[in-house]
């Protein structure tokens, strides 16, 4: 089984991805890195040298590859992952697949991204912690149609890490 982790930015895909594999002794993933890998560069590199579209197209790419294994394993999407290409019905048509939404809250998503803009291109430029809660609300107003087609919706306000790989074991 894979099991697939998507939520907007910030909303602890990597941190709860990295504790599920631990306690289910698979391996982690992490769509970012892949990409990263492939192309020998940053996501803040990519995004700044050839631009978003090619950036979705390698995004595509990779979610392809990784898809193709039956490995089991846990899997964390970039935050736009399900919302571009085909990508959502590459995952949603994998019966190996189980996806789970990390949602959380525009201000609590704000208060998490803050000091953590730096390597998120799409929101780095955004100065101040309203504007930036400005753009959440209405990206993740845009975005929650693909995320809340997943298999399972786990609400990740105010829940510790841990708390949350229990509630996603609790669901297998
Ligand atoms: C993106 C989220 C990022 C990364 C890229 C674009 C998005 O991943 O894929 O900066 O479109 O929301 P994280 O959700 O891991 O920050």
């Amino acid at each position: 089984m894979k099991i697939v982790l998507c939520g907007y930015m910030g909303c602890g895909k990597s941190t709860v991805g990295q504790l599920l594999s631990e306690k289910l002794n698979v391996d982690f993933l992490e769509i970012d890195t892949e990409i990263e890998k492939k192309e020998n560069s940053s996501i803040t590199d990519i995004f700044q040298e050839n631009g978003e579209i090619y950036f979705r197209k390698i995004e595509n790419i990779v979610l392809n590859e990784v898809l193709k294994t039956s490995k089991n394993e846990v899997i964390s999407l970039g935050g736009g992952t399900p919302c571009y290409a085909n990508n959502l019905h590459l995952l949603k048509s994998n019966e190996h697949v189980k996806l789970f939404y990390l949602k959380m809250t525009p201000q609590n998503l704000t208060a998490r991204l803050i000091n953590e803009k730096q390597k998120r291109p799409l929101i780095n430029h955004l100065q101040t912690e309203e504007k930036l809660e400005e753009y959440i609300r209405k990206h993740l107003f845009e975005r929650q149609f693909y995320y809340l087609q997943s298999d399972f919706m786990i609400d990740a306000n105010a829940k510790s890490v841990e708390e949350l790989t229990e509630e996603i074991i609790n669901l297998l």
